[in-house]
């Protein structure tokens, strides 16, 4: 049985070893789609050129690139995770491509994130809220760094629910991708990977917990068949 607790100590060990090989594994076990999934999540934002963007779990920093790349375009992104390794690979890429001066990446936990309050117009977090230990904290992080009527977009895995779909996702997710993780990477990273969807909160239950939060306009869009959910909503009081 897989082992799926989710210690900070565990989960960054896990990440820093994999960290070498992440970018390469999302698109290749992806097929690329990882790409679209971010680029909606941004799209979801609305933005100006003048926001200042959070990215939890920010990783290789690919989301926060994203918030960078896109038209209108983030003024200022901050990227926070606490897997070293991972941010040192983002920072390569943040360094490649002459985004440095306008995307810092952080060593922090989502659950204790050092920004202050309301000093955000947009937080994201792309694939990272499943692994957070304490999630309901981390929903709460989230809601205070936020200033008012600021945005917030959730991307995270799920199980699709029709029937054909579902057997052919799960047949890939539990075989195919921790075969090939293991073969690419060499670590049980990619075993990890569907049991935490598995464990993790159903499209309902997170929107339920945003909701419980504070957060208000809580929507749950089903990207690629259900794989993936886009979680928006925005700060209320
Ligand atoms: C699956 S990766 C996602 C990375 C990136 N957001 C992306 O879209 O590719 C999950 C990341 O979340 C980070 N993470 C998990 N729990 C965290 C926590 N409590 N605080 C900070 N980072 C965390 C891990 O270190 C890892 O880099």
């Amino acid at each position: 049985m897989t082992d799926i607790s989710k210690s900070p100590a565990r989960i960054a060990g896990m990440f820093d070893a994999i960290a070498g090989r992440y970018d390469f594994l999302n698109h290749l076990l992806s097929a690329g789609i990882d790409r679209r999934w971010r680029r909606a999540a941004i799209t979801s934002l609305a933005l100006t050129g003048r926001e200042r963007v959070l990215d939890l779990c920010t990783g290789t920093a690919d989301l926060a690139i994203a918030a960078r790349a896109s038209t209108p375009r983030a003024a200022r992104v901050v990227g926070v995770d606490f897997a070293g390794a991972m941010l040192r690979v983002g920072q390569d890429k943040l360094l490649h491509g002459g985004l440095a001066d306008r995307v810092t990446l952080v060593r922090g936990d989502a659950a204790n994130v050092p920004v202050c309050t309301m000093s955000v117009d947009a937080v994201t977090i792309a694939f990272g809220i499943r692994n957070v230990e304490r999630t309901a904290d981390a929903c709460a992080e989230m809601h205070r760094v936020l200033r008012l009527g600021g945005r917030l977009a959730v991307l995270e895995f799920a199980i699709p629910s029709t029937p054909l779909i579902r057997a052919g996702y799960l047949w890939y997710f539990n075989h195919v991708l921790p075969r090939i993780g293991r073969l690419v990477a060499r670590h049980q990273a990619y075993e990890y990977l569907p049991a935490s969807v598995g464990a993790f909160a159903t499209p309902d239950e997170f929107v339920t917990l945003l909701r419980k939060t504070g957060f208000r306009e809580v929507q749950a869009r089903p990207l690629t068949f259900g794989i993936v959910y886009l979680y928006t909503a925005v700060r209320g009081d």
